[in-house]
């Protein structure tokens, strides 16, 4: 049984690349250990999350990610059974909102400054797809390993 999960979280401080790389190590050592795939966005002032793989497993997962004190304001946008992954690639593929090509995030947000907790949970996942779809998705290869 597979299900995707999305959420969104809130940044107190903004953010340093070592903070994103610790939380990217830990992801994609355990994400491999434990069949999950997914990608991370961070925008200037928030996280946005997609986790893929068995239901127990992104269950537990995110379940451990609401309780780290790295981020606030954890909000679930989506939770579904799905029959195939959409981002089977990555054990956690990161995006800099920065990387990205204005007209992928125009497409979904009124302005460039993107804020998921206004979105609806359908409206982030087209997003994260099209995020994809560009190729900005950066290391975390869930085939070629942690640094592909
Ligand atoms: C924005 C964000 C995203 C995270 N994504 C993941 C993830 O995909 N997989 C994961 O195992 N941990 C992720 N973590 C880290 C977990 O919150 C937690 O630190 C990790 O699971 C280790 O938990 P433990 O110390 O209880 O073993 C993330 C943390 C943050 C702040």
């Amino acid at each position: 049984m597979l299900v995707r999960c999305v959420y969104a979280s809130r940044l107190g401080k903004s953010h340093s690349s070592k903070l994103l790389n610790d939380i990217l190590e830990t992801s994609r050592k355990h994400n491999t250990k434990h069949g999950i795939t997914g990608v991370l966005v961070a925008t200037s002032d928030s996280f946005i999350q997609v986790l893929e793989g068995g239901r127990a497993q992104v269950s537990e997962t995110y379940n451990a990610i609401t309780q780290d004190k790295r981020h606030s304001d954890v909000t679930l946008l989506s939770f579904e059974e799905i029959t195939q992954r959409s981002f089977e690639g990555w054990s956690m593929g990161e995006v800099t909102i920065g990387q990205l090509n204005p007209s992928v995030l125009l497409k979904h947000s009124a302005t460039l400054h993107i804020d998921p907790f206004g979105m609806s949970g359908e409206a982030v996942l087209s997003l994260l797809k099209d995020v994809v779809a560009s190729g900005t998705v950066v290391c975390g290869n869930a085939t070629r390993g942690n640094r592909g």
